[in-house]
């Protein structure tokens, strides 16, 4: 039997993956560097620094690590800014209700997450009462598609990866997730991802998905 579930959070529970877009575009036009909504595509899921190494793959200047840092920290300073205008009613009730179901059903539920920025978001949106756990990218030395943040994640929530489901928007969330050993289930951009055990077309459909998902088999029955 499935006993948790470990939400990725940008990009499944709240849509900060247009923020992250704006933050990386303003960035990404200063330093004339060609960027749009699908090398963004590319940054889901990812670290900071790993993100901007992707940017920069597409500037014939070179950076120091001094300047890489300094340009992260500007763009995260667009994103902060951005998201501080968040609010509880930037979570659909689609997620609300899904969460609170899971919880009635005696589900242990966490989030593993790459962002620093995760807690922040938590406490803006309301989530974090929800959350047996939470690991954001403050707590690991890898970033996905290393599992370590679902692997710490599962240590807080007392399960073993293979009796813990993982939600993921993200590529490298997916693939982290099956490198943990975990159970993948693919929303939105990872829906494509061959990786994945099941995909949700719905967020809704998490606990239908749950209950019929055999782990002997490693299907949906
Ligand atoms: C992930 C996002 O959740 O967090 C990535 O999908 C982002 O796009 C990463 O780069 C790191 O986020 P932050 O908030 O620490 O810059
Ligand atoms: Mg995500």
């Amino acid at each position: 039997m499935i006993k948790a579930v470990i939400f990725d959070l940008d990009g499944v529970m709240v849509h900060t993956d247009r923020f992250h877009y704006r933050a990386w575009k303003q960035l990404a036009d200063e330093l004339a560097i060609p960027f749009d909504e699908a090398c963004n595509q590319r940054l889901r899921g990812i670290s900071r620094m790993d993100s901007l190494e992707h940017i920069l793959k597409n500037s014939n200047q070179s950076y120091s690590l001094k300047q890489k840092i300094q340009l992260t920290e500007k763009k995260n300073d667009t994103y902060k800014a951005l998201i501080a205008h968040m609010t509880p009613a930037d979570v659909e009730q689609e997620v609300l209700r899904t969460l609170e179901t899971l919880k009635n059903k005696g589900l242990r539920l966490g989030v593993g997450s790459s962002s620093k920025n995760a807690r922040f978001i938590l406490e803006r949106t309301s989530l974090s009462p929800y959350f047996d756990a939470v690991v954001d990218g403050t707590m690991i030395a890898k970033a996905k598609p290393d599992p370590e943040v679902f692997i710490k994640a599962a240590e807080l929530l007392g399960v073993v990866p293979n009796a813990a489901a993982v939600v993921e928007d993200a590529p490298a969330g997916i693939a982290a997730a099956k490198a943990g050993g975990f159970i993948a289930f693919a929303v939105g951009d990872a829906i494509s991802s061959a990786l994945s055990d099941a995909v949700l077309y719905h967020f809704s459909d998490l606990p239908i998905c749950l209950s019929n998902f055999n782990i002997s088999s490693n299907k949906l029955q």
